[in-house]
């Protein structure tokens, strides 16, 4: 198959320029002016923007959490994925304590084979750091191409681990090429917390977020900090949401340490009044969302290089299954459905605002994410010889996100009635129109998995 797209404003994380874009199979052949090439199928970009197709590092398809599981799967997840412009996410494997990696990769090749519409990797959670799972480890990194590993400083008793296990993670990974992250909250502290507010009846979404307060982001993000210095690891904090954390990492930039960082569209677009309503549990996530002031400090963190991915922490419950914390906040499973809107939400709420440049859209996007995960330049850029991963969007359509449009498989939307400002019209994944006049055009099993290498600098 050959494709030709005509015309577009290409936009990489270093340009922009008026171009056509050749595609012979799953590869960009040629980027020019006024292309010579005859194609089997010509897309007119005039007036568009043609981006590299998005990358999502942070989702959680058919994950088993807090007694439920999340309601996208690899199917449904990953084509909403498409629609919104997004071609490859990262997932995330648990590692159920006591038991093996190798069984945990086992259980998430299943749910994922023959099922993903968009490109797709894992990230490994260690929850249990031993003898066994370090030579897991280098295995994964080595064999596998499964070269990041997540890590959680909460969550304890499921997949919490202690700072011994996570400085021996981090000595075996610097050695073997990977890249450590981490879910950086206190967990002691925010455990005492639930405790303190379930025992004076305290039991609404408010008290979910009195009980993280940024201190425990601000604490863990320096200490975690503070590990990567010790062993000389590569480090990456994941949905970073407040002033507090990102000053951590602001402050070890003094003695030239770089902390790879990602916040999540709805850090950057939705505060915690949310948490006051009647059906605050719908933006129960951990960390919550936080205040206004910590939403400019992260735009400005953006602005300042100190945040490098937007990523969406995708884990959707329905309403029903959010109904098991109606009177028990510390039961409401944690997490929100956001994976297709985070090309068009970033795109509404950064470009058009004047907040964000398109390149650092792109950075921010795709191109950070790709070099970061080790992809690049295979995925993340318009270039010759990369995935032909391209997408498409019209600038100025207005549109109106909502539970009755979107294709995620959740029965409500946490952004209903939010205005946006372009709209992904076309997507290409590897050569294939993935996304067309509001269709897909894809089936289950497209979606590859990506092996990857090493982290790159960026
Ligand atoms: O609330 C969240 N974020 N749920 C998913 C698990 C995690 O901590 O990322
Ligand atoms: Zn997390
Ligand atoms: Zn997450």
């Amino acid at each position: 198959m050959s494709i030709l797209i005509k015309g577009g404003k290409v936009v990489t994380a270093a340009d922009e320029f008026i171009a056509d874009i050749y595609i012979e199979n799953d590869k960009i052949v040629a980027i020019g002016k006024n292309l010579p090439y005859k194609a089997e199928k010509v897309i007119n970009a005039k007036n568009r923007l043609v981006f590299p197709g998005g990358i999502d590092p942070h989702v959680h398809l058919d994950m088993p959490f807090m007694g439920t599981s999340s309601s996208d799967n690899y199917e449904t997840g990953t084509r909403a994925a498409l629609f919104g412009g997004t071609t490859m996410v990262i997932d995330f494997i648990l590692q159920t304590q006591g038991d093996t990696l190798k069984n945990a990769l086992k259980t998430w090749q299943k749910k994922s084979e023959n099922k993903a519409l968009s490109d797709y990797s894992y990230h490994m959670a260690v929850t249990d750091f031993n003898k066994k799972t370090e030579k897991e480890v280098v295995d994964l990194i080595t064999k596998e191409g499964i070269t990041s590993f997540k890590t959680f400083m909460a969550y304890k008793g499921a997949l919490m681990i202690d700072d011994g296990q996570m400085v021996g993670l981090m000595k075996t990974v610097k050695k073997h090429g990977g890249l450590v992250t981490v879910h950086a909250t206190n967990g002691d502290i925010i455990d005492a917390l639930i405790a303190k507010h379930r025992a004076e009846k305290k039991l609404s979404p408010w008290y979910h977020y009195l009980s993280q307060p940024e201190v425990t982001e601000a604490e863990a993000t320096a200490r975690f900090s503070d590990m990567l210095a010790y062993t000389d690891c590569p480090g990456y904090v994941v949905h970073m949401t407040c002033e507090g954390a990102l000053n951590a990492v602001r402050n070890v930039t003094k003695r030239n340490q770089k902390v790879l960082v990602e916040t999540c569209t709805q850090y950057l677009v939705l505060d915690a009044s949310l948490y006051k309503k009647k059906d605050g549990a719908k933006w129960v996530m951990s960390p919550p969302l936080r205040e206004k002031k910590d939403q400019t400090a992260l735009w400005a963190g953006i602005s300042q290089g100190l945040v490098h991915v937007v990523g969406t922490d995708h884990c959707p419950f329905n309403l029903k299954q959010k109904q098991m914390g109606a009177k028990d906040f510390s039961k409401i499973p944690n997490g929100h459905p956001a994976i297709e809107h985070r090309m068009e939400l970033l795109y509404s709420e950064g470009v058009k605002k004047g907040k964000i440049s398109l390149q650092k859209y792109v950075e921010l996007t795709s191109t950070n994410a790709a070099k970061i995960f080790g992809m690049y330049p295979q995925k993340g850029s318009i270039a010759i010889g990369a995935d032909a991963d391209i997408t498409i969007m019209h600038p100025t359509k207005k549109h109106t996100l909502s539970k009755k449009t979107h294709h995620m498989n959740v029965d409500y939307s946490a952004y209903e009635g939010f205005k946006i400002t372009g709209k992904v019209e076309t997507v290409l994944i590897r050569g294939q129109i993935a996304i067309e006049n509001n269709k897909c055009l894809v089936a289950p099993g497209f979606g590859k998995f990506i092996k990857r290498g090493s982290p790159q600098m960026i």
